[in-house]
């Protein structure tokens, strides 16, 4: 698993860059993608969780008593961003079951294309929690950079950003605008047209996924 920086993670197993190709397609419907925007979270969330730190637990197997590695302890809070961070809610609780949901409802204004907050609502002991932001698309950055300072606002200290598609511009405000914010991505794209789509992209993330228009 490449890391681009210390600080940005691209995921580009080759199952992940097939995935992504299929999302991509213009010819894909939204069926077929918004299963692909489950699985790709999915495993995005098994890299995003590496680190995570393990404990030793007694195990009874058929066999004999033996010492296996649990999960120590660490409290995860999915955070997707509305709408399309939806898409990646259901394939982030496959892989952690027990983690709480927040949410954060913002737009993209379409002429300035910056955020526009509308919703949140965290967990009560958020600041306790590792926050897993979740959004297919990192463009500007506007948008992530919104939820990581609320983030921040509310006293969270391990915030990661699992995005599926990043441009380079996006992923430099993010970085520029906290110290330890972490990313992952399955894609660093080319950059953004003039109407801040990433390009070659996949298109309006949200739409694709709840198909609408
Ligand atoms: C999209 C996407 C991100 C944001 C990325 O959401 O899901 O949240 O744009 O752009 P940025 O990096 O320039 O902020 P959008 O606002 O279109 O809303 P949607 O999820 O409802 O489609
Ligand atoms: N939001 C999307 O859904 N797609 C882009 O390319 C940019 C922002």
């Amino acid at each position: 698993m490449p890391h681009v920086s210390n600080r940005v993670t691209l995921i580009d197993h080759p199952m992940v860059q097939h995935k992504l190709a299929i999302m991509r397609s213009v010819h894909t419907g939204t069926k077929q993608f918004r299963e692909l925007v489950r699985e790709l979270a999915l495993f995005e969330g098994y890299e995003a969780t590496r680190d995570f730190p393990l404990e030793d637990i007694d195990v009874e197997t058929p066999i004999c008593e033996t010492v296996c590695k649990r999960i120590a302890g660490r409290k995860v809070a999915i955070i997707p961003i509305l709408r399309a961070g939806l898409g990646m809610v259901d394939g982030m609780l496959e892989l952690i079951p027990s983690a709480r949901v927040g949410h954060l409802g913002m737009y993209r204004d379409e002429v300035t294309h910056e955020p526009h907050p509308y919703y949140a609502k965290f967990p009560a002991d958020i600041d306790q929690r590792i926050c897993l932001i979740v959004d297919p698309m990192l463009a500007t950055g506007g948008s992530a950079v919104d939820a990581i300072q609320s983030l921040r606002a509310e006293g969270v200290r391990d915030i990661r950003l699992l995005v599926l598609v990043a441009a380079p511009e996006g992923i430099e405000a993010v970085l520029a605008s906290d110290p330890d914010v972490r990313i992952f991505t399955c894609a660093i794209d080319e950059g953004l047209n003039e109407a801040a789509y990433i390009v070659p992209g996949l298109g309006d993330a949200g739409d694709r996924i709840f198909g609408t228009k």
